[in-house]
């Protein structure tokens, strides 16, 4: 780690790296987010009297990961962010849903010191855990100089919020950042940059933190495929939902039975949006029903760039 002079503010949240099997090779039949985040930094040697805090803010499979504890974790990102003393903060996290949070910190806070998101794909039991090492890479870009923004740091890659994705459902490598690659790499504790560090616009967040979770406004994905139907298009828009993201075949095309029921949604008040469910590339073009692309994010990221976007102002 290069400066041990600022602080870092760990949080815990669950996931496989707070995993615990039932043997050192149990990599799939493991139970996640059973130990403290206090555990997992105690358990690297190399953090011993580094300038730490360490904070349990939830303990749960990311898998079901919710607005509640969004929420409560953007506040206490922000709190920790606001004191001069802290260098950056680093959140443990499950894989699962990492890509969501990260993107949901980096549309509300965009902040101007480093959030650094770390996970693991095997839990703290297994013989090769792969948890400890990127907790210390995490630390090390948290602490870094100039870094930036919120990322995600896992086997050595500094990814951005916007770009990273979960691309392999068990391998130690699983995420990767489509085709803008990765912010940085972490090399033998030191930071090798290879483009700028992620900038945006923070959103008035006052207007998240006053609405209650349960009035967040409601999006849902549906999938453009080979024999598509638009009923379950129209049983969402009877539900009440607000706002709808295609993951569209190819450059974001739509089956025409799922376009008609979108057309029928969209004229009820239902703001529709364009991703793709390809995993890397943007949606290119303007739609004729000018549904909007979202570039290049994935359709889960869509899906919370338009929550927030249909959020009261
Ligand atoms: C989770 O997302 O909490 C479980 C899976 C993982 O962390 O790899």
């Amino acid at each position: 780690m290069q400066s041990h002079s600022n602080t870092i503010v760990v949080i815990g949240t669950g996931g496989t790296i707070a995993g615990v099997g039932s043997s050192a090779s149990d990599h799939t039949g493991y139970t996640a987010a059973q130990l403290g985040v206090a555990q997992l930094v105690a358990a690297v040697p190399s953090l011993s009297g580094a300038p730490l805090e360490v904070h349990q803010l939830a303990q749960v499979d990311s898998k079901d990961m919710d607005f509640g504890v969004w929420r409560e974790l953007a506040q206490a990102v922000a709190q920790a962010l606001a004191r001069p003393e802290v260098a950056g903060v680093v959140v443990t996290h499950g894989t699962d849903t990492l890509e969501e949070t990260a993107w949901f910190l980096q549309s509300v806070l965009a902040p101007s010191k480093p959030v650094v998101l770390t996970a693991a794909m095997r839990p703290a039991t297994a013989l090769s855990a792969d948890g400890p090492q990127n907790l210390v890479d995490a630390m090390t870009v948290a602490a870094w100089p100039g870094a930036r923004g919120v990322v995600a740091v896992l086997c050595g890659r500094v990814h951005a919020a916007a770009d990273v994705r979960k691309a392999h459902t068990y391998q130690v490598d699983a995420f990767d950042s489509g085709d803008a690659g990765p912010v940085a790499l972490v090399e033998a504790g030191s930071l090798r940059l290879l483009r700028p560090w992620p900038e945006g616009q923070a959103l008035d967040w006052e207007r998240v933190w006053a609405l209650e979770p349960a009035a967040w406004p409601w999006v849902e994905i549906v999938t453009s495929t080979a024999g598509a139907r638009g009923e379950a298009v129209r049983a969402l828009v009877h539900a009440g939902v607000r706002g709808l993201v295609v993951a569209g075949t190819g450059n974001g095309s739509i089956h025409r039975d799922l376009e008609a029921a979108l057309a029928e949604a969209q004229a009820q008040g239902v703001t529709v949006w364009r991703a793709s469910r390809c995993g890397a590339g943007p949606v290119l073009g303007a739609h004729p029903r000018g549904w909007p692309s979202v570039g290049t994010l994935t359709p889960a990221k869509a899906r919370v760039a338009l929550m927030l976007a249909l959020m009261p102002v």
